[in-house]
C-alpha cells in the first residue's frame, strides 16, 4: 500500500466561495459501503450507494445516513418516512456500482431482496442490515442528515466492501475471532 500524500503535496483547487474543498482530504477517508433502500406504501423502490452512515445513539438505537439534496431518493427517503442501510460484503462490488449510477432505474432488476419488519427491501449477501423508521431529516448544507431508529438488524460474518482514494477494495489479511 503507498502511503498517503504529505500535506503540501495535497490538491489545493477549491470551490470560489469557501476556502476549502473536503473532497480533497475525504477521499483518503476509507470507508465501508452501504446501499440504502427505502420503499413507497405504493410499491415503489428506490436506493443510492452510501458511505456517509454513522452510528448515533445505541439507547435509542439511532444511526445517520447523509444523502446528497439533488439525489432523486432523497424526497422519495423522506416522504416513505423508513430506509434500511445494507452493508455490502467484498463480493457486492457491481451491487455498490448500479446503485451509484445517475439516472439509473432498474437498480432492483436482477437484485435478491426480501422485504424486513419496517417494509424496506434487505439485500442478501449483505454483512449485514439495519432497518429504520425514519425519526428525523436535518437539512445540513448541501445533504440532509436522515436519522433513523433502528428497528431490527442482521448480519453475518463476511469481509466488508471498502471505498478509499476513489476506488473499491477490500481487507487483504481480515482477521477473524
Ligand atoms: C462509494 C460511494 C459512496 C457514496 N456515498 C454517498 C453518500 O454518502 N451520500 C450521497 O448522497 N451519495 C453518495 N454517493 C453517490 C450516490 O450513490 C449517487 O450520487 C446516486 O446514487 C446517484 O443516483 P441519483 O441521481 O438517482 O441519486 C456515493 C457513491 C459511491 C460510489
Amino acid at each position: 500500500m503507498s502511503s498517503p500524500p504529505q500535506p503540501d503535496s495535497l490538491p489545493t483547487s477549491a470551490p470560489e466561495k469557501f476556502p476549502v474543498d473536503l473532497r480533497n482530504i475525504m477521499r483518503y477517508f476509507a470507508s465501508a459501503v452501504t446501499v440504502t433502500t427505502g420503499a413507497m406504501d405504493t410499491g415503489e423502490l428506490f436506493g443510492l450507494t452510501i458511505s456517509a452512515f454513522v452510528s448515533v445513539s445505541l439507547d435509542p438505537p439511532l444511526v445517520l445516513v447523509s444523502i446528497r439534496n439533488e439525489s432523486t431518493a432523497k424526497d422519495l427517503f423522506i416522504r416513505a418516512k423508513k430506509y434500511c442501510v445494507n452493508i455490502l460484503s467484498a463480493d457486492q462490488q457491481k451491487i455498490a456500482e448500479k446503485f451509484s449510477l445517475s439516472g439509473e432505474g432498474g437498480r432492483f432488476q436482477n437484485l435478491d431482496y426480501y422485504f424486513g419488519k419496517g417494509g424496506s427491501p434487505i439485500i442478501r449477501g449483505c454483512i449485514g442490515y439495519i432497518d429504520c423508521k425514519l425519526v428525523e431529516a436535518i437539512a445540513a448544507g448541501d445533504h440532509t442528515l436522515m436519522i433513523g431508529e433502528a428497528l431490527d438488524v442482521g448480519y453475518e460474518k463476511k469481509d466488508p466492501l471498502l471505498y478509499v482514494d476513489r476506488n473499491y477494495a477490500r481487507i487483504e489479511n481480515p482477521k477473524r475471532d
